[in-house]
Parts: structure tokens; sequence; C-alpha cells
């Protein structure tokens, strides 16, 4: 780590005891544990342009939340941005990703409670009253779908023009509007203690279709039905067709 950012860092912490990269490393950013002598702080920095943009909400997501401690996500320490890369600081947070925990779970018990306990916390999460921090303007689909044609003409999508017509063209039934995580597949959720209890990555967070954070909640189980089961014991409130499925997991997610 060079001299300056290091200085930038330590005015937000205090002084750098130590720098670890993790284990596991996210797809749009490095991650990296920072101690000093009392606390433990993760580091996220990302590169690429996109990833930059998304960075920059998901500091400003962790800044609204502080005052909102019925949303479990980590705690905001600071951002910084450099010519070319950008920097969260947010507190480290003693857990496993739901995809971990999942795979070290060694009964079928363990991972239908820790499905169980996912479909709770996204119920809970969509039926928490929306807070007007989010100042969502317009309709959250039709935001998506510009943006989806941004990354498209960027090149940056793994969607092309043809399933983009589609989906502007079949956009499903709307349902209220409810606070959303925005990617809320099970690399998004922490594991600690044994319970899923917080989300992570949040920078999609805001008012929206619920139907999206539930198609990419249920995305890697589908042909697991016995998880599908445990999930929908915890998440009670809607449960997505397969068209809505479809729409949002294998048609809007292939834009972002
Ligand atoms: N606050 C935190 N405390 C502890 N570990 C964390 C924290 N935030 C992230 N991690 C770890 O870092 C990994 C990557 O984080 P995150 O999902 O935010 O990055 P990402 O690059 O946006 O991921 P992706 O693009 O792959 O979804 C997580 O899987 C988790 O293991
Ligand atoms: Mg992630």
């Amino acid at each position: 780590m060079d001299n300056q950012l290091k200085k930038e860092i330590e005015a937000v912490v205090g002084k750098l005891n130590s720098i670890t990269l993790l284990p596991n490393q996210g797809c749009t950013s490095s991650v990296q544990q920072i101690t000093t002598g009392r606390n433990k702080f993760l580091l996220k920095t990302s590169y690429k342009e996109k990833y930059r943009e998304w960075l920059k909400s998901e500091a400003e997501v962790l800044k609204k939340l502080a005052s909102h401690t019925e949303i479990p996500v980590p705690t905001y320490y600071g951002y910084i941005e450099e010519a070319d890369r950008s920097h969260l600081i947010m507190s480290f947070e003693a857990g496993m990703t739901l995809t971990s925990a999942l795979k070290i779970a060694d009964t079928t018990t363990e991972k239908k409670a820790l499905m169980k306990g996912f479909g709770e916390l996204l119920q809970k999460l969509h039926e928490t009253k929306p807070i007007d921090l989010f100042n969502h303007r317009g309709d959250w689909l039709d935001n998506q779908l510009v943006m989806a044609e941004r990354y498209l003409e960027m090149g940056e999508a793994d969607g092309n023009a043809e399933l983009l017509n589609k989906l502007k063209s079949t956009k499903p039934i709307p349902v209220n509007q409810t606070i959303i995580h925005g990617d809320c597949t099970a690399d998004n959720v922490l594991v600690v203690d044994g319970k899923v209890q917080m989300f992570i990555d949040v920078a999609g967070v805001t008012i929206g279709d619920p139907r999206y954070d539930e198609s990419l909640a249920i995305s890697r189980f589908i042909d697991n039905e016995v998880l599908i089961k445990s999930f929908y014991e915890g998440y009670t409130r809607y449960k997505v067709s397969k068209e809505e499925y479809s729409y949002f997991d294998e048609g809007l997610y292939e834009f972002f």
C-alpha cells in the first residue's frame, strides 16, 4: 500500500497494524482486512468505472443506514477516491457468506435452517417500512432498464439487445415497491454465529421491486426442492411465478 493512501486510511481509522488480503475475493472489487490496535475493518477497493460507481453508491447506502439499525449492514467508516480507484472502509464482520456456510454445513437439517433464515432476513427487509432515505425518482424497473441499456452500450453486460428489447416489452404487472437489497444472492448475506444475520454488498439497496431480490435469492437453489421449501418457510409474503423468476433472474440480472 502506498504512503499517501495509508495516510488517508489512517486519518479515518487510526494507526494501522496489519493489512491482509481476504481469501474470498469479490468479482468486482478486492477486499482486505485492515487492523488497528483495537479494531478490524474491511477495505473494499474497485478499479473499473462501472464498479467504482457501485462502490460509491454502496458508501452512500451504508452512510444512510447508519441510523437505521433495523436493516443489518456493516458500519460505515469512510470512502476515498483516487485517480484510478476508489476505496470503501467499513466494519469487519466476523462471519462468512451464506454460500460458504452452506458448503461447510454437515447436515441437511443445518442447510434447511440456513435457508429458512435467509428467507426470514429477506422477509424482514421487504416488510420494513420504506424510509425516505432513498430518493427514488420514477419507477425502479424503468430505471434499471435504462441502466441496462447503458451497460449494454458500454459493452459491460452479458445480455444482448434482443433480450433487452424483450424485457422492455414484457414487463411484469407491477407489485408494491419495498426496500430491496438489489443483489440478493447467497454471496451477499453473512452468517454470524450460525445465523443469517446481515446484508453486505449493498450498492443496490433502494426502493424497488421485491421480486428481483426473491428471484436472485432462490436462483442458486432452483433445482433443490428441499432448500427452496425451507427458504419459503422464512419468506412467506409472496412467491414469484416461473415467468416472474425468469424475467428477473434470467433476464434483467444478465445486465448487472
Ligand atoms: N464487512 C465485511 N466484513 C467481513 N467480510 C466482508 C465484509 N464485506 C465483504 N466481506 C467479504 O468480502 C467478500 C466480497 O465482498 P463483496 O460481496 O462486498 O464484494 P464484491 O466484489 O462486490 O462481490 P461480488 O461482485 O462478487 O458480489 C465477501 O464475500 C465476504 O467474504
Ligand atoms: Mg458480493
